[in-house]
């Protein structure tokens, strides 16, 4: 905790939108005053009906409920497009590189207004209404900007599936809220090689009867089979369309989009987003996060696939009319230095990453970054996963020249936008720490038993009270909301984080306290992990837990216990990886498979997950209390045979 302290720099401090007296004074405001703050901040967007109401929400279980703003109308598209063209009509809205460095692409905000216009119109040619869900699975083209933006634009609800999903992940995903129509493109590209966006898309529809339409965007070009009656070109559909759309007004409270996402237990559940306070949210972090300045070019190298794709590279910089960039390639690709060649070609100001690609990059040395200029950065963030302080220090010291401050953003899908990550203008940095609140948030650090700890702690995080971003509820199921987040600790929202605050206020994310695992920076459910390795036959049980990696941050160690008379060799090790790949992708890849003959179980027969986190811990030592165990020799066993990633 006696971490250095990096000064907020004088210029920053004398030109940011917030200074620390201002951080201090605002945020104190967000909170006593709730109403007269929001009633101001939420200007940030246009609305057509303006609002009356602010904040109506309850945590507690009799009212439960989240709303905000709640009888005012908006429009989303609107906001990012159209009210920006009298002023920024040629500025450049998306810059746009793909994964072959000499393809490029620059969207001004006139282009985009008109793309999205026609997308609309083709949605609407197809029987798409407001309140329909339409799911993505795109590459990251500007084209998937486009189709968010025209679901936007007419009041449909996307749901977004990242590209690397396996067809059964993203079949589960249109079952569960019965999407009409998917849009996808032929392949995607990912250095240099194809992915089978279509064909996956038509082995997911195999079973998901809700769907009537698939637009397909080409993008590479390569033949893929089309159903006649059901799949479309969308270059097709779009000869001829119209690029005039009315915006639908639409209610604060109407939803936005589903992002399904990993929880401790169960399915991937539909994290719902509603129109009015996620806007607000996404578009005012966005501005006082970054400092973002009217003419500035933003890079977040996140994919639309995640919530940070969502909120920091379409919807926070559009609604602010920045110019946002789109990268479609790896950090490695054709080399080392792509990221860096990218900040001088396109003039990045404000650069957005995970510490496990900082990670991956740092280990190839420094003369990747140093052989590009990055004269015009000026500021750095990091998101996903909490960064270690060699990272934080290599990215402040090698990327910025340590010219720039580090912006280390927390938050989840769930909370819209940022929570907590210090203001370049006016924080001291402490590296590893995610600092200070945002406005609006009030953290509550609690221990076990749900008692408030004050002062210097260590405990669970909760926030207190509801803010414009959070999550309104789970597709299809309220009790599931309920239950997941505000059941652990009544009356407060649990984020399933463990936290620290310091002697200075400063809060140190010290990562999940439950059953989900962060594998760079990709949410993982153990529980998903476990059932897909059971459905393979010659698996009887299979326990998931995290293990320390050096790049991705954790990995995933699986314990399986097979059936009898099956043999554990490499060659089931390597089936098993493979089957895993194909029922969720490759971001759930097991790194070490240990076969288990048994998993230490209490007398009831529940899992000791405690004691196979330490054996993958190698934390051996402390396995801690052993003997309530149905069979305590099993522990023994799973030491002596432990496996450690590659
Ligand atoms: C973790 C990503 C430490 C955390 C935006 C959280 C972080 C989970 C940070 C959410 C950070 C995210 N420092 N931990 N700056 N940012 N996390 O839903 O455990 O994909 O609960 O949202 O990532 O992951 P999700």
């Amino acid at each position: 905790m006696n971490q250095p302290l990096y000064a907020v720099p004088a210029e920053w401090a004398a030109r940011a939108h917030v200074d620390a007296k201002g951080y201090g004074a605002r945020h104190a405001e967000s909170l006593a005053d709730s109403a007269g703050f929001w009633q101001r901040e939420a200007q940030i967007v246009d609305w057509m009906t303006p609002f009356t109401t602010v904040d109506e929400s309850c945590f507690d279980e009799a009212g439960f409920g989240i709303r905000w703003f709640g009888d005012g109308e908006l429009n989303v598209s609107a906001n990012c497009l159209d009210r920006h063209l009298a002023t920024l009509g040629d500025t450049p809205a998306i810059l746009w590189e793909g994964d072959d460095p000499a393809d490029t692409r620059t969207i001004s905000y006139r282009e985009l207004h008109a793309d999205v216009c026609r997308f609309a119109n083709i949605l609407k040619a197809q029987g798409v209404r407001k309140g329909d869900r339409v799911t993505l699975y795109m590459p990251m083209i500007p084209e998937a900007a486009m189709a968010m933006l025209a679901c936007t634009r007419i009041g449909a609800i996307h749901s977004i599936v990242f590209g690397g999903f396996s067809p059964e992940a993203l079949a589960g995903r249109i079952q569960d809220c019965d999407s009409t129509l998917v849009i996808t493109a032929d392949e995607g590209l990912r250095c240099g090689k194809t992915i089978p966006l279509k064909a996956n898309v038509d082995a997911a529809l195999t079973n998901c009867p809700s769907v009537e339409r698939v637009i397909v965007v080409r993008r590479t070009g390569n033949p893929v089979a089309m159903q006649p009656g059901r799949d479309i070109w969308y270059h097709e559909a779009r000869d001829g369309v119209s690029d005039d759309c009315v915006p639908e007004p639409m209610n604060a409270e109407d939803p936005l989009f589903l992002l399904y996402t990993s929880g401790s237990t169960g399915k991937p559940k539909g994290v719902v987003h509603t129109t009015g306070g996620y806007l607000v949210w996404a578009a005012m972090t966005h501005k006082y996060v970054f400092d973002y300045r009217p003419g500035e070019v933003f890079w977040c190298t996140a994919d639309i696939g995640w919530v940070t794709g969502h909120s920091y590279v379409v919807y926070g910089p559009l609604a602010n009319g920045a110019t946002t960039l789109m990268f479609e390639g790896v950090p490695n690709h054709p080399d080392f230095g792509r990221f860096w060649d990218i900040c001088d070609r396109w003039g990045v100001n404000i650069f957005y990453t995970a510490p496990t690609a900082l990670r991956a990059l740092m280990r190839e040395g420094d003369a990747w970054v140093t052989r590009a200029s990055r004269q015009s950065l000026r500021l750095l963030g990091s998101v996903g996963e909490p960064i270690n302080s060699e990272a934080w220090e290599w990215y402040h010291r090698v990327v910025g020249d340590h010219r720039c401050p580090i912006v280390d953003t927390y938050w989840q899908t769930e909370t819209g936008g940022t929570l907590m990550s210090p203001l370049p203008g006016a924080t001291a940095l402490k590296p590893g720490s995610a600092a200070v609140p945002m406005f609006g948030i009030e953290p509550v650090l609690v221990d076990a038993e749900g008692q408030v700890l004050e002062g210097v702690a260590d405990g669970n995080l909760c926030i207190a009270r509801s803010w414009p971003g959070q999550m309104r509820t789970v597709w299809n199921d309220h009790a599931r909301f309920f239950q997941t987040y505000f059941t652990t600790y009544p009356g407060r929202y649990f984020t399933g984080d463990g936290c620290r605050r310091d002697d200075d206020g400063y809060y140190w994310i010290t990562g999940r306290v439950d059953d989900v695992i962060n594998v760079s920076g990709h949410r993982m459910g153990t529980a998903e992990v476990e059932s897909a390795l059971v459905a393979h036959p010659k698996v009887a049980e299979a326990a998931v837990v995290g293990c320390p990696h050096p790049i991705k941050g954790q990995g995933i160690y699986a314990y399986v216990t097979l059936n009898a008379g099956e043999d554990g060799d490499d060659a089931l090790r390597a089936e098993l990886v493979k089957w895993v790949r194909r029922e969720i992708g490759p971001i759930a890849t097991p790194d070490v498979i240990q076969f288990a003959p048994g998993l230490p179980k209490t007398r009831s027969g529940k899992i000791m997950r405690r004691i196979l986190r330490k054996i993958a811990e190698n934390e051996v030592d402390s396995l801690g209390d052993i003997s309530t165990l149905a069979d305590p020799s099993v522990v023994a066993a799973l030491v002596e045979a432990r496996g450690a990633p590659s």
